[in-house]
């Protein structure tokens, strides 16, 4: 299998402060990969410097055979690349479909929005019929369907999601869960944050953990989700819940 994203000993930060030191980690075409880790550790830099929304200040990051590292976010995207970035930002004042529409801005022709705006709604129907409300009256997993969907918009060959399920009711987590299942089901290729370790794990095929800037830790998730390691740090001790298998 080749690798869809391939970072290598990325360096980067903020001003003069280094957050990322070197990290390294590699995303096969078609799979879901998981970045775990604790707070304050990276994750979040290491997303924004793959696409482009800081720039990364050494190390190599290669995208479907291309290097992509210091190219503008725009240019990412329109390369087949896109951040769905932490929080849940959305225009309270636009209305759904408008939100969505503003993830198309690499899409020029009309159709190919229309077929992009229904696949979005394919996945979270509850956005169809909202279509018209202004986002500010969605609920919180509503509004990530909302910042999910407009990742989707100019249908891209991979989806980077900074912690989808963050602050959401567990029954809406769930649902969040299996969309990005279906997703990638569909043949897109998945890198997520997540601190909902467990869910992860069990979506993803392979999981990496960054600590001060550097991945700490890697393997297949099945094994990762077993591990001492991971399972005393991340997963509260307790033997992993395979039932919760989606
Ligand atoms: N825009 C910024 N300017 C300066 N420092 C920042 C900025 N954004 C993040 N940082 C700092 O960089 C470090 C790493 O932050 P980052 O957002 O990558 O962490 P994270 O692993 O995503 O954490 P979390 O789980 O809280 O989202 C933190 O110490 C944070 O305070
Ligand atoms: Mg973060």
């Amino acid at each position: 299998m080749a690798a869809m994203l391939e970072i290598s000993d990325l360096v980067g930060g903020y001003g003069s402060v280094q957050i990322l030191n070197g990290a390294s980690l590699k995303v096969e075409t078609g799979q879901i990969a998981a970045l775990l880790g604790g707070n304050g550790t990276g994750k979040s830099t290491l997303l924004k410097a793959t696409s482009g929304l800081i720039k990364p200040w050494a190390g190599t990051i290669t995208f479907d055979g291309e290097r992509i590292d210091g190219l503008r976010p725009d240019t990412i995207v329109r390369r087949g690349l896109v951040q769905v970035t932490q929080g849940k930002e959305a225009f309270p004042a636009m209305t759904v479909e408008e939100n969505l529409k503003l993830g198309a801005y690499v899409v020029r022709s009309r159709a190919r929005m229309a077929a992009a705006l229904e696949r979005v709604y394919g996945y979270f129907p509850v956005l169809k019929d909202k279509r018209r409300q202004l986002s500010g009256t969605l609920s919180g997993g509503q509004l990530q369907m909302v910042c999910i969907g407009r990742g989707l918009m100019s249908s891209p060959k991979m989806i980077m999601l900074d912690e989808p399920s963050a602050a959401l009711a567990p029954q809406v987590v769930m649902e969040i869960f299996r969309t990005i299942h279906r997703i990638s089901r569909d043949g897109m290729t998945v890198l997520m944050v997540e601190q909902n370790v467990r869910m992860a794990l069990l979506l993803a095929a392979y999981g990496y953990v960054i600590k001060d800037g550097v991945i700490h830790l890697e393997g297949p998730a099945d094994k990762m989700i077993h591990d001492d390691n991971v399972r005393l740090s991340y997963l509260g001790g307790t033997v992993a819940n395979r039932e919760a298998r989606l």
